[in-house]
């Protein structure tokens, strides 16, 4: 009897770990609101919530657009890999990846334990009319529209390798973040059903 309740409780507090551990991870170009909806979502499930762009300018005291000018993208980069890398290593949360991040293999290595990958995917030209003069976001600001566009089509077939796509173009906000929900409700089955 003692020994029943005792493994009932182990597996259930086991289903509830595997649960946390797993960090849902919104990755997908500039202006695809990873930021927006990663804080929406996290509050829906109660989980906190880290956008590493934030991160990575709350640790360096610099904004990005600074660390681009001052440091350039080759040194950007690569704390952008460290910070990344770290975020992921801890559990049960929402983050927000930066655009360039998911390029990245070590990067993508890292997210393949305890992470689910969601790429938000819009078309070229509704991400180009909400980056397009942006002051904030360096890539933007030396790349000319035709050349935005081949790089969301370059950057599109790395994307591509996230567990899920969620096609955001007829969408709003509350839909996107519905499919988002549907998506943790599903891995949480996943999860239960494997144990
Ligand atoms: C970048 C995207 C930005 C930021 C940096 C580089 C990129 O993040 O990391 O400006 O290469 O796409 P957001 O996608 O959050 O804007």
């Amino acid at each position: 009897m003692f020994n029943n309740f005792k493994i009932r409780h182990i597996y259930v507090f086991s289903i509830k770990k595997s649960l946390m551990e797993k960090n849902l991870v919104l990755i997908g170009m500039m202006g695809s609101g990873k930021s927006t909806i990663g804080k929406i979502v996290a509050s829906k499930l109660k989980l906190n919530f880290v956008d590493v762009d934030k991160k990575i300018e709350s640790l360096s005291g610099l904004k990005i657009s600074e660390i681009f000018k001052k440091k350039g993208e080759i040194f950007f980069r690569k704390f952008e890999e460290e910070v990344s890398i770290n975020v992921l290593k801890s559990e049960c949360k929402i983050v927000a990846l930066g655009g360039g991040a998911f390029l990245n293999d070590n990067i993508r290595n890292a997210l393949r334990s305890k992470n689910i990958s969601i790429w938000l995917k819009w078309n070229s030209q509704l991400l180009i009319s909400r980056i397009i003069n942006s002051k904030t976001r360096p890539i933007v600001n030396k790349l000319s529209e035709k050349e935005l566009i081949k790089l969301i089509e370059n950057r599109s077939k790395i994307y591509s390798k996230a567990d899920y796509k969620i096609n955001c173009d007829k969408l709003d906000k509350n839909e996107i973040t519905k499919k988002i929900l549907d998506i943790y409700k599903n891995e949480k089955n996943i999860s239960k059903n494997t144990q």
